[in-house]
């Protein structure tokens, strides 16, 4: 019962569930690695916005995407609107992708005790045989109110209506796109958290990985 198993779980839905936080304490909870994908798009969007050139130019945002500098996962600037907006367009260019690809799997395979990956399409994509697939989601309305009450806590200037269209506008991009659009995979377990905080969340979230556990212990006998 003590032996450790390896444990990938991969964790989706759109902008401003609370992925991110219940991801990193599902991490901290189980003592796996972490990695927030989107910080990878929106890493090849900000270094596109700073070079001048255009997040819509597939060709150019692909270069970027192969030759991401990692320094920039660090930047403080990854966090804003900008950002996020940029992240969403290069995002959906079949090449940014494939260049992530690679690189998000060898994350998920080297971490030695498992890892938890957050994103779009690591159910689908990214980890299809994950062991856990969680999707997260809540009304628009209540995940602007969270990244609304978010900015304005690190002094930004925004106004609830412009975090709202921006929250719909990127959601509709995501879900939208040819290639690995944001949706739930037919294995995962939705989580609504509109009406829960992060700890109603990870009690849900820790529920359906424990159970997982549980069971895969009872078929090792
Ligand atoms: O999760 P976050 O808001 O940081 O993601 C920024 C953008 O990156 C998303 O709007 C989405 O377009 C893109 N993304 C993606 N696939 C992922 C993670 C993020 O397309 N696995």
């Amino acid at each position: 019962m003590t032996s450790k198993q390896r444990l990938v779980i991969a964790i989706d839905g759109p902008a401003a569930a609370g992925k991110g936080t219940l991801a990193r304490r599902i991490a901290d909870h189980y003592d796996l690695a972490f990695l927030d994908t989107g910080a990878l798009y929106r890493a090849v969007g900000l270094a596109m916005l700073r070079s001048g050139l255009d997040p819509d130019d597939a060709e150019a945002a692909e270069r970027m995407a192969r030759n991401l500098d990692l320094k920039l996962l660090e930047d403080p600037e990854l966090r804003t609107l900008k950002a996020g907006e940029a992240a969403s367009k290069v995002a959906r260019h079949a090449g940014v992708r494939a260049a992530l690809l690679d690189f998000q799997r060898d994350f998920a395979r080297n971490a030695p005790n498992g890892a938890v990956l957050d994103g779009r399409d690591i159910g689908t994509v990214v980890l299809p045989d994950a062991d856990v697939k969680l999707f997260v989601t809540a009304r628009a309305e209540v995940r602007a109110e969270r990244r609304y009450r978010e900015l304005k806590e690190q002094g930004k200037d925004v106004s609830f209506e412009e975090v709202l269209a921006q929250v719909k506008e990127r959601d509709a991009r995501d879900a939208a796109r040819a290639t690995a659009p944001m949706k739930p995979a037919p294995d995962a377990h939705l989580l609504d958290t509109s009406e829960m905080d992060i700890c109603a969340a990870f009690r849900a979230a820790r529920e359906i990985i424990d159970a997982h556990m549980a069971g895969r212990t009872g078929e090792r006998g």
